[in-house]
This record gives structure tokens, C-alpha cells and sequence, in this order.
């Protein structure tokens, strides 16, 4: 499974395009199958429908953790590092792991959770989450995390979409030297969330919680009373793993499924091959597992390869900000794998808070989430790297489930900024606006992908229709990504940005529709459109333009009752970076939005705002400049 040259990289890639099925049955066999399957792929993309390995059953939690058992029972599985640097790190090896998601495979159980029923994980980063989330895969109820940033509005929509019948959270949380309340939010969330029978709640704060009486239940209680063995249940390889929400160009948030068996097998390669996984390696990946990063490349993909995975429940500037540097030396890190908003975010403080700390473990560095500006690259390889590790610039989405188009460390040729070259398995094509592919090199296009991989996603939750005619209808025959793409003289994939309403803001995925219909719920609010804009630190930035009822008395506190709004229909991470009233918005005869011109303005670039003709009354963007300078 194991590619270990540039050569190598070739052939396995000539293999997985000439011959994919025999290509992914080799991989797939290299695990534990309960019962091994006969079938490799099965497939449509006019009629959206993809299969992998159908008619097998295996279990991710029998290979990601009993299959450890046999060879490295006392080695790390997840190393904990608290939110307090002061804090001891927990350690649980593969044994104490695997005992103690048995344990909780057994709690949720016995509250009635079955194959098949949806359970919501609302968690700060502790080891809990991950026994969570694993205890779930294990006696296959479809996990559903959201993330601990999340309002209670957000929270409340995403269980009533998927009909969870369990949550599982704490008392609170802490970040930084902030205390986060999260039962309390949850309580909240569920006076309009009547499919919740059970609230199971861990303690992490020791913050007073109000407890009801036949729905909520104290984590430690119910584990100390359960027993550690818990056979894994058989799962067909198409059977539902996890539901994870995403942001998309329109309407709310959608549940992106993915199964057992391709996204186990598609993983765990990615991860051995991309990040050059060797036996005993410390993996530190910054992500929170509320995103996809951290399901796939925190949890799963790491524990599937007998990894060391190192979980974080901190913020990368607190006490300082050295302190993912103290934890590199803490923990003696080999492979660490970030976002670039936290890059930018760390160069902004200085290299002081780099002076004397002791980085010599590093051996990969990894880039996900966003473009990497060259600026930051330099600064990561050469601040962070020493100039001696290679950087991993891997692309790829919610919905791919894994690592896409990515460099293989130390293997493959680097570009600063670009995602290089397709994994074995990843057919990328890049297509003009009427879906004619681009062909030859040094041209730009929407990228699409031609053919399955084992990880893509399978459908939205409860609406297949709208996962056909998000992915699969803009250009038939192919799944769109909703980025744009450019392909360079040597064949080099650059990512460039979403070409769709959907921003990246520090790397979180959010799309225009939900902050303008959050502003929208805002008292004496008519109207509001939202952009994105080029932001320093963030990548993107929130604009917002807003058309209030009448004149506000004071802009700046009506701006900041938007902002708590906004925090309270989606969660902080959606607050605009910049709110501009305005009387009008620039629309075309037939009403649309003409967002072109508005993120010209939110961009500063008032100069080429092009043809402005075509709107119904041109005026409006005069008064639009007007109020931006
Ligand atoms: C963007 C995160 C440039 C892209 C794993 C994609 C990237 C969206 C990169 C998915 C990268 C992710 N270079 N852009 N290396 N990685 N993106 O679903 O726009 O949270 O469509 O998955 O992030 O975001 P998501």
C-alpha cells in the first residue's frame, strides 16, 4: 500500500486509472474483512449511485483498533494535550482505547441505540469525542459531530434533519481562557428537538448543569457500570458510517454521508502515502474533529494505520503564541498538519515566540483548508521546517471524504502554493463554463473529477435530489467541486478558490445564503447580500451589505447587535468581518443580485466594477462606492 518513489507514484497512478477496481481490491484486501467482498465497484454519475465493495462486511473499530491488538497494544494510540499547558497529557494506548470505547459501544446500547439510529456528538476537543465517535462506528450508529463553535439554533437544525435520537456533550469547555458553556447550549437547542430521548453528558468543566430526570445522564456513571467487552458489529461496507454537515452555495447546511468500507479503505492509504506514515511516528493534526479534517485525518485515518495521534483541545495562541511549538517539542511531533489561517495567524505574532523552541523532530509538515499564499509557505518551510520537510499542500473536501490532490512527502517534486499532482485513484479534469473539458497544460478551469473514488460521498442525508443536483448536475457525467483550478506548464495542480457562494473563512467552509438569511432575522433588517473578501490573516473575510428599515441611530452598536445575531442563528465563526448599510443593491431587471459587483467593492477594487449597464438602476452602485471608502 505503501508508495515509496517517485516512480512508484507513477505506476500506482497508471494502475488506478487503467485497472481501478483491481487497483482498490489489492488495497481493500489489506484489512480485516468479516466477510470479504466479491464485488469492487458499481457506479453512475448521470443517475448518481456509487458502490464499493457492496457485498462485503468488516467493521472500521475492528481495523482501527482490535487489529492493533495483536502488535502494538501498549503503544500511543491518541496522545491528549490539554487546554492548560500546566495539565498533564493523557495518553491512551491501543488497549486502554479500545476498552474504553467498548466501554461506551456498551452505554450507548444500553440506551437503546441500535444500528442504523443517528446519535449527535457536541464535544470539545478531549479524548471523549474520539471514544464517542469511535463507540458509535462500533456498533454501527451513524455519528453526526457538530462542531463545539456552533450556536444552539445550528445545533437544534442538524438533529432535527438527521432525527438523532441521542446527544452526546459536557458540561462545558474550555479554550484558551475562555469557558464555553456546552450543555447549557445544548438544552437549549433541544427545547425544539423532540427525537432526543437521551442526553449523555461528560464532565469537563465541573460547571453547574441542570440535569433532567429520564433524559440526561452523567457520562462517567453510565461507563463505570459498563462492561469492556463489545464484539463489533458486522457492517455492509455501503452502510451509512457518519452524516457531517456542510456549508453549501444555497440553503442550509446539508448532512454529506459517507460509508464503511470505501472511506475506511481511502483513508487510511491516503494517510500512510501523503504524510509518509512510518511505524512509531507522532502525528499532530490541529483540526478540530468537528470538521472533516479531524474525522478523517485525527481519528480514522491515523488509528487505521496504528498511528500516534496527538489531540489538542487548545487554541495555537494560548498561553502564547508558541505553543503549538511547545507541543511539537512536548510530544516530540514528526508530522504536523495545520491550516494556513493559523500559519498567517502565527507569523503575524513574530519569530520570537519561535526563539529557543526546539522543532528538530519535525520530519512532514502538512497545509489544509485553504490556499496556501506563497508568503506563508516560505515562512512554514523555512520557520517551521528548518528548510528540511517537506510540505503536504493536500486538497480535497467534506464530500471527498480524503486527501485528493496532494504531493506525497519527500517524493513528490514541490511547487510553494500548488497541491502538485492527483493521488493514485483521482481523476481530475478541469472544465470551461459550458463543461467542455480543458485540455493540455497551463490553463485554468472548474475542477471536476471524473471518476469514483472509494471516499466520495454517497448522498445528503434525507434528499438525494439535492446531492445529484449539487454535485452531479453543473456538468453532467462529472463531479463538480465548486472550485476553481488552474493547471500549470508541468501539469501542477493550484487550487484557486471556491467559484461558487461559498466562503472559506480561516478555513471553515460557510456559505453566503446562511449569513445573509442569519443578518436577515435581525430586527429592522429588509435585506442583505454577503461576499467574501480577501482578509490577511482569515484568507477570506465576511462582507455584509445591509438595507435597514430606517436609519439606525448608531451604526456602530446596531453593527455589533448583528454581529451577536449572526453568533446566535449560526456561532461566532460567521460573524461578518464588515458590515456596510446600505439603501439598495445592485439587481439585475429580473431581481438577481449582481454579486460581481459587490465583491469588487468588498475588494476595494472600485475601478473595474465592469459592465453595470444590465441593473436596474446603475445608481446604486454609485452610493454603494460612496459608502465603502
Ligand atoms: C478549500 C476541508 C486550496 C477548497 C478539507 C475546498 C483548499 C474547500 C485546500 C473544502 C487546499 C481545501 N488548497 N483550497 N489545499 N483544501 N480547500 O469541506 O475550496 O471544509 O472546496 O474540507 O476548502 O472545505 P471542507
Amino acid at each position: 500500500m505503501r508508495i515509496t518513489s517517485l516512480q512508484e507514484y507513477h505506476e500506482a497512478y497508471s494502475l488506478s486509472i487503467e485497472k481501478p477496481e483491481e487497483f482498490w481490491a489489492n488495497i481493500a484486501n489489506e484489512f480485516d474483512w468479516i466477510k470479504p467482498f466479491t464485488k469492487v465497484l458499481d457506479w453512475s454519475f448521470d443517475d448518481y449511485s456509487v458502490k464499493w465493495f457492496e457485498d462485503g462486511q468488516m467493521n472500521i473499530t475492528a481495523n482501527a483498533l482490535d487489529r492493533h491488538l495483536k502488535t502494538i497494544p501498549d503503544q500511543a494510540a491518541i496522545v491528549y494535550e490539554p487546554n492548560e499547558p500546566g495539565d498533564e497529557a493523557i495518553t491512551l494506548t491501543y488497549r486502554q482505547l479500545h476498552a474504553r470505547v467498548c466501554k461506551f459501544s456498551n452505554v450507548l446500547k444500553a440506551q437503546g441505540v441500535k444500528k442504523g439510529d443517528r446519535v449527535c456528538i457536541y464535544m470539545p476537543m478531549i479524548p471523549e469525542l474520539a471514544i464517542a465517535v469511535l463507540a458509535c462506528a462500533r456498533i454501527g450508529a451513524i455519528h453526526s459531530v457538530v462542531f463545539g463553535g456552533f450556536s444552539a439554533q445550528s445545533i437544534s437544525d442538524r438533529i432535527n434533519d438527521s432525527q438523532c435520537k441521542i446527544v452526546i456533550t459536557t458540561d462545558g469547555a474550555v479554550r484558551g481562557n475562555k469557558s464555553i458553556p456546552m450543555k447549557e447550549t445544548v438544552d437549549e437547542a433541544l427545547t425544539s428537538c423532540p427525537c432526543v430521548e437521551t442526553v449523555i453528558v461528560k464532565t469537563r468543566t465541573k460547571t453547574p448543569v441542570s440535569m433532567l430526570k429520564g433524559r440526561d445522564l452523567w457520562w462517567e456513571e453510565e461507563e463505570s457500570q459498563a462492561s469492556e467487552e463489545c464484539a463489533a458489529e458486522p457492517m455492509n461496507a455501503e452502510d451509512p458510517l457518519f452524516i457531517l454537515y456542510t456549508s453549501g452555495s444555497t440553503g442550509k447546511p446539508k448532512g454529506v454521508v459517507h460509508t464503511c468500507g470505501g472511506y475506511m479503505v481511502y483513508t487510511a492509504y491516503t494517510f500512510a502515502n501523503v504524510f509518509q506514515y512510518n511505524p512509531g511516528d507522532v502525528f499532530f493534526c490541529t483540526a478540530d474533529i468537528g470538521w472533516i479534517t479531524g474525522h478523517s485525518y485525527l481519528v480514522y485515518g491515523p488509528l487505521l494505520n496504528g498511528a500516534i495521534s496527538v489531540l489538542f483541545e487548545g487554541i495555537p495562541t494560548y498561553p502564547d503564541a508558541g505553543r503549538f511549538w511547545d507541543i511539537i517539542k512536548r510530544h516530540q511531533v514528526n508530522i504536523f498538519y495545520t491550516a494556513p489561517t493559523a500559519i498567517r495567524s502565527l507569523m503575524g505574532f513574530g519569530d520570537s515566540f519561535l526563539e529557543g523552541k526546539d522543532l528538530s523532530s519535525l520530519r512532514v509538515l502538512g497545509s489544509v483548508g485553504e490556499p496556501i499564499n506563497e508568503e506563508a509557505w516560505q515562512w512554514y518551510h523555512e520557520k517551521i521546517g528548518k528548510g528540511n520537510c517537506p510540505i503536504v499542500d493536500t486538497w480535497w473536501q467534506t464530500e471527498t471524504g480524503g486527501l485528493m490532490i496532494s504531493p506525497i512527502a519527500g517524493i513528490t517534486p514541490l511547487k510553494p502554493a500548488f497541491a502538485t499532482l492527483p493521488l493514485p485513484g483521482v481523476q481530475p479534469i478541469l472544465v470551461d463554463e459550458y463543461g467542455k473539458e480543458i485540455l493540455g497544460n497551463g490553463v485554468n478551469g472548474n475542477l471536476c473529477i471524473k471518476y469514483p473514488w472509494p471516499s466520495i460521498i454517497r448522498t445528503t442525508y434525507g434528499d438525494h435530489e439535492r446531492c445529484k443536483s449539487t454535485y452531479f448536475s453543473t456538468y453532467p457525467g462529472l463531479y463538480f467541486t465548486g472550485d476553481g483550478c488552474m493547471r500549470d506548464e508541468d501539469g501542477y495542480y493550484r487550487i484557486t478558490g471556491r467559484v461558487d457562494d461559498v466562503m472559506n473563512i480561516s478555513g471553515h467552509r460557510i456559505g453566503t445564503a446562511e449569513v445573509e438569511n442569519a443578518i436577515n432575522m435581525h430586527t429592522g433588517v429588509i435585506e442583505s447580500a454577503v461576499v467574501g473578501f480577501p482578509h490577511d490573516v482569515k484568507g477570506q473575510g465576511i462582507y455584509a451589505y445591509v438595507i435597514c428599515e430606517h436609519p439606525t441611530i448608531n451604526d456602530e452598536l446596531t453593527r455589533k447587535d448583528i454581529l451577536a445575531t449572526v453568533a446566535r442563528v449560526i456561532g461566532p465563526i460567521a460573524k461578518p468581518d464588515k458590515i456596510q448599510f446600505v439603501t439598495g443593491l445592485p439587481k439585475t431587471r429580473s431581481g438577481k443580485i449582481m454579486r460581481r459587483i459587490l465583491r469588487k467593492v468588498a475588494e476595494g477594487e472600485f475601478g473595474s466594477l465592469g459592465d453595470t449597464s444590465t441593473l436596474l438602476d446603475p445608481s446604486v452602485v454609485d452610493s454603494i462606492i460612496e459608502g465603502a471608502l
